[in-house]
Order: structure tokens, then C-alpha cells, then sequence
């Protein structure tokens, strides 16, 4: 039997739009391919699985309990009010800045006014408030995008978060991460570190439960 039997297991996935106005946003390239095919092989391994999914076009893995949320702050509340859980895996692209308001009404251009200035404020860090809440999961498992040197910055971050574990993903390069079929993690916790991968996100994500039961059955 699987170690993730039974476990209630919180994932977020995709990205966040953040509002300008009526018709624009701030959003990024995440699917939500990954967190989506975790979800499906937790499923799979007997969890029980609530998915809180920024705007995605993808279809719900069977079984799972899925919450759609658009902001950063929307996928803020909904991770933090789906607590408690045995475990949280923050897949999702969070916009780590936002509008300081959002317009009432379509931006106009002005005569005359060759620039525009928006004023963005930082989002509050699901992963961090998560890993400090006083419902925590016993594990807590963070992503992070990164281009280079991604064992010192998510070395940094696993500090910095508090969090049990983080999944780098190499972007930048072809056939990973955002966008791709396929995936490749450079997967670190305390004392150690797997690299999985380059494989299709399910494999990938079956590889990142295996390294998650492991460390939930000694945690
Ligand atoms: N995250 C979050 N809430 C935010 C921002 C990020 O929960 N407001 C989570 C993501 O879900 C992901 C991890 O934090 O699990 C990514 O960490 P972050 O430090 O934002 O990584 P990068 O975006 O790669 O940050 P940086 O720009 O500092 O490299």
C-alpha cells in the first residue's frame, strides 16, 4: 500500500491572473501540466486530493476536489482555508507582484502620453504562509523556477520558506517546464537532492511522490 494512502494531499497549480483593468492582466505561462499530473498520480496512490487551480484549460483529474481561483490572493485564501492537510505541494506560478488597484474601468490611452507607470505590490507567499501556519502539513513541498545556479537559489529558498522540500524546475531551456510536455527537476530537501527527469510530467510527478513518501514515512 502507498504511503499517500488515505493522506489528504493540497495542490496548487497554474498560473495567477492579476488585474489591470476590465480586460487586462498580468499573467504568466504556466499550464498547470505538472500540478495537474500530480494530483492525478496521488489520486491514483489512494490520496484524497484538493486541487486549487488558477485559470488553466484543463480537464479535472478524476476524483479531485478542484477549487478555481484567478488571483494570487484569491489562490491565497483557498490554499490557506483547505487547511489542515498532510501535505502541501505548491505547483503553481503565483504572480509574486500585483496592481495596487485594479482600474474600475478600460485604460484609455492619453494624448500625448508616450508611457505608462503601474504601480505593483508584492503578494503574500502561499508557500511561506503555509509552511508557518499553525495547521502546517507535515510536509510542505515548494516549486521554483530557476535559469541558473538552481541548487544555491533553491537551497536559499527551501531555508527562506521554511519548507520541507522544493522541486527546481531548469527554465530556459528547451523541453522543460512551462508550456512543454516534459519536464526535468532538480529535486532538493536537507540532506539530499534526485534529479528527475527529462521525462513526461506524469512520470516526473510519480517520481516526486516516490521522493514525498520516503520523506513522509521518516518525517
Ligand atoms: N509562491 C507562493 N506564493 C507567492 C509566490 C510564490 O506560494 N506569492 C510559491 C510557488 O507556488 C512556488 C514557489 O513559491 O512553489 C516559488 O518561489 P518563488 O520564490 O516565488 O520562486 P520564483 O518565482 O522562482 O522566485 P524568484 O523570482 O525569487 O526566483
Amino acid at each position: 500500500m502507498s504511503a499517500l494512502d488515505g493522506k489528504r494531499i493540497l495542490v496548487s497549480a497554474g498560473p495567477t491572473f492579476e488585474d489591470i483593468d476590465p480586460v487586462r492582466f498580468i499573467g504568466n505561462r504556466s499550464s498547470g501540466r505538472m500540478g495537474f499530473a500530480i494530483a492525478e498520480a496521488a489520486i491514483a496512490r489512494g490520496a484524497q486530493v484538493v486541487l486549487v487551480a488558477g485559470p488553466v484549460h484543463l480537464a479535472t483529474p478524476t476524483g479531485a476536489q478542484r477549487i478555481d481561483v484567478r488571483s494570487a490572493a484569491q489562490m491565497h485564501d483557498a490554499v490557506l482555508s483547505a487547511l489542515p492537510a498532510d501535505i502541501y505541494i505548491g505547483t503553481a506560478a503565483v504572480a509574486d507582484f500585483t496592481p495596487r488597484a485594479v482600474a474600475g474601468h478600460k485604460l484609455k490611452k492619453v494624448p500625448g502620453q508616450d508611457t505608462l507607470v503601474l504601480e505593483l505590490v508584492k503578494t503574500a507567499d502561499i508557500l511561506a504562509d503555509v509552511a508557518t501556519a499553525t495547521q502546517r502539513p507535515r510536509l510542505v513541498v515548494g516549486f521554483a523556477a530557476e535559469t541558473n545556479d538552481v541548487e544555491t537559489y533553491a537551497r536559499g529558498k527551501l531555508a527562506a520558506k521554511r519548507i520541507d522540500m522544493i522541486a527546481a524546475n531548469r527554465v530556459g531551456i528547451a523541453g522543460c517546464g512551462f508550456e512543454s510536455d516534459d519536464n526535468t527537476l532538480d529535486v532538493i530537501w536537507a540532506d539530499g537532492q534526485r534529479r528527475l527527469g527529462p521525462e513526461s510530467k506524469r512520470v516526473v510527478a510519480e517520481g516526486l511522490l516516490d521522493l514525498i513518501e520516503e520523506r513522509i514515512s521518516i518525517a
